[in-house]
């Protein structure tokens, strides 16, 4: 079975990274509409710029809540959405006698907390057949000494999302982890 993304909408959180752009990048080529949604209004309107005409920006940060409800706000009143993509992370690696809890509680926020509170204020949006695609990444299952936080948050995504597409079925929940 195939499945066109022609005409869907597809809002990229964490618009800044290099992934987020050629994802962007693809899904144009596919037809899809495509958002991307940073922390900082000027980097990611640069960002959607550099993919392409049609793509468009807009704030959000996953460290706060009334960003993340605005956000969904605004793709309410708009045309609905299809996926939603989160490939947002904060690093906080270093041997754990390093570890500084405010880094700690950032790097939770983009790949723990964050993704619950999008599913939260999102999933009502996802139109049939849409789905929420989170970012992990190898870290969680090869730890390397220092990597306590990455893979203390990569793999908090691998276990909320199997949560998350319990509840939210039939919307779609995974996770990717690149590495
Ligand atoms: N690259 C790899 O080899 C690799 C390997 C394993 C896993 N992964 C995973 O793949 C994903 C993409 O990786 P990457 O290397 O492209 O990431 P990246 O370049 O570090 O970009 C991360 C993005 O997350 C955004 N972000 C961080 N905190 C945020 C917040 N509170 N709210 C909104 N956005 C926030 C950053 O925004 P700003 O631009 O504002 O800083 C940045 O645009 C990540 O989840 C990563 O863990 C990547």
């Amino acid at each position: 079975m195939t499945y066109s993304l022609k005409d869907k909408d597809v809002l990229i959180v964490g618009g800044g990274s290099d992934i987020a752009a050629a994802l962007a990048a693809d899904l144009l080529q596919e037809g899809a509409r495509v958002t991307l949604a940073g922390r900082d209004a000027g980097r990611t309107a640069a960002a959607a710029k550099a993919v392409g005409d049609t793509v468009r920006a807009i704030a959000l940060d996953l460290s706060d809540k009334e960003s993340i409800r605005a956000a969904a706000d605004q793709a309410g009143t708009a045309d609905g959405l299809d996926h939603l993509v989160s490939v947002a992370t904060e690093r906080a690696s270093g041997p754990v006698s390093s570890l500084d809890r405010r880094a700690l509680l950032a790097a939770f926020d983009a790949k723990a907390v964050g993704p619950i509170m999008l599913a939260k204020h999102f999933a009502p949006l996802i139109a049939k057949g849409g789905s929420l695609l989170f970012f992990s990444g190898l870290g969680a299952w090869r730890p390397a000494p220092g990597g306590v936080a990455t893979a203390a948050t990569n793999g908090s995504v691998t276990t909320l999302v199997s949560a998350l597409a319990v509840e939210l079925a039939p919307t779609r929940v995974n996770a990717i982890s690149p590495g």
